[in-house]
């Protein structure tokens, strides 16, 4: 039976805008208007408390790949809780983790063989960077700490995630923040022409991938070789809206990473578990990283779980006789998540959503051009189910919105509209303005067609409105 909040919406509204702390969120904004309330999931689609339906064109945010109303993950998270709710990895195991790290071994690349489970994406990242100090320590390169990460990437919210994202209008406010990580250049092709002050206009995007992947050599060199134990890169950097790697872009920085002995760490928190229509980035564009953070679609929401996956030589001096890595969370590798994740993974197997991204991912991204005869899309950008939609005010020059402009076409009014118009995804300007997609890899031609049609609608009347 459907779930009914119609008697006790008025009390959900009012308790919401008294008591709950909504993330990222500027409460001011629901003073006079309701609280989006989402109170149930079928399919691709969610329903608000007014029964009203929506496409979920983020899956939550990034996260549901399998699709909502999965009674068969509700089913396993509740066997897992009716049989050990709780254990913790603290020096013991429990089956479902154990069962999980081997089939996240087996389906990671190459020598990627040790699973370090956490709750989220942030403490996945956190847990690479302390694994990457911890292990030059151990094998005698006690000065290498420092992090490169690219300008307008998100990492995550705790310090020493937050430190190495890219984005200072989220850093400002917190710093000082850990010390020691530096920003290089990211592969927005769209705009390589400002990002090389000139130097490369994007027409060649090898020469661009090879420009930008250089500056990250230039960078260890800069900070010094000896100091640098990693570059945390996504294999499609998703805060800016979706930059791909250029070809060779990803060979060039494992040449990089090699030639100056600093690790590879693959964010795939948004990337993994079939959003490009691979298991992993490496696996997408060739290369193969020392470590790969991940969580999100892993679970596709149906219980909270992150993973870090390391290569098997990063865990070996942690093999050694009275050696540990003095680093966990309570949850981290729950009973109940690594459970339902074994079962997501299956669902990933018997419906081939793997294979049902790679063969509708061309459709996708030509149902999505199609805006392009909207003079306010500027570019269309992404891979698998996983594309940006950048807005411009003129084609031509590439000219952006004003910060004016962001207020009021982009949250004002875009937002809002496409919410009104049953669409549920993100309007974004944490670099130039866009529009994020990204579905669960359940979906088809019919819905991506939902999702051209009401983005052609909201985007004509937004430029109508600049
Ligand atoms: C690339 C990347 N890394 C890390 C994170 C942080 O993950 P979480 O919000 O689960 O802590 C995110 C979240 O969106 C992300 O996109």
């Amino acid at each position: 039976m459907d779930p009914d909040y119609t008697a006790d919406l008025p009390h959900l509204q009012q308790a919401a805008k008294d008591h709950l702390w909504m993330h990222f969120t500027r409460h001011s904004s629901y003073e006079n208007a309701d609280v989006p309330i989402i109170v149930k999931g079928e399919g691709a689609y969610i329903y608000d408390a007014h029964g009203k339906k929506y496409l979920d064109g983020l899956a939550g945010l990034f996260v549901n790949q399998v699709g909502h109303g999965r009674t068969e993950l509700a089913e396993a998270a509740a066997k897992q809780a009716s049989q050990l709710a709780f254990h913790p990895l603290w020096s013991y195991a429990h089956p479902a983790a154990i069962e999980l790290a081997e089939k996240l071994a087996n389906l990671a690349p190459g020598n990627l063989n040790r699973v370090f489970f956490t709750s989220g994406g942030g403490e996945a990242v956190e847990t690479a960077w302390k694994l990457a100090k911890n292990y030059y320590k151990l094998v005698g390169k006690p000065l290498k700490h420092k992090v490169i990460s690219r300008a307008i990437a998100y990492h995550g919210t705790t310090q020493g995630a937050l430190s190495i994202t890219g984005l200072p209008g989220l850093k400002q406010q917190f710093e000082p923040l850990v010390p020691s990580t530096f920003r290089v250049p990211n592969t927005n092709t769209y705009r390589a022409d400002s990002i090389t002050g000139g130097l490369l206009d994007g027409s060649d995007a090898e020469a661009f991938g090879r420009w930008a992947a250089d500056q990250i050599a230039v960078a260890i060199e800069n900070e010094g070789p000896d100091t640098v134990a990693a570059v945390f890169l996504e294999p499609v950097q998703n805060a800016g809206g979706c930059f791909p790697p250029p070809p060779g872009y990803w060979q060039r920085v494992r040449e990089i990473c090699d030639e100056y002995d600093v690790l590879l760490v693959s964010d795939e928190v948004i990337c993994a578990y079939g959003r490009l229509g691979t298991w992993f980035g490496g696996q997408k564009f060739g290369y193969e990283p020392d470590i790969v953070t991940s969580a999100k679609g892993l679970t596709s929401g149906y219980a909270p779980l992150g993973a870090m996956i390391a290569s098997d030589r990063l865990m070996e001096p942690f093999l050694a006789d009275g050696q540990m890595f003095a680093h966990g969370y309570t949850f981290g590798g729950h009973p109940v998540s690594t459970a339902v994740a074994l079962k997501n993974l299956e669902i990933f197997e018997e419906e081939k959503l793997l294979e049902n991204v790679s063969s509708n991912e061309a459709a996708f991204r030509s149902t999505l051009e199609k805006l392009k005869d909207l003079p306010i899309v500027g570019d269309v950008r992404g891979s698998g189910y996983f594309y940006g939609i950048e807005l411009v005010k003129d084609r031509d020059t590439k000219e952006s919105f004003t910060e004016d402009e962001c207020e009021r076409i982009l949250y004002g009014y875009v937002s809002k509209a496409l919410y009104e118009e049953g669409l549920y995804c993100r309007a974004d300007d944490r670099g130039d303005p866009v529009i994020q997609l990204s579905p669960p890899l359940i979906v088809g031609q019919r819905e991506f067609d939902e999702i051209e049609q009401i983005l052609r609608v909201v985007l004509d009347k937004a430029y109508s409105l600049l």
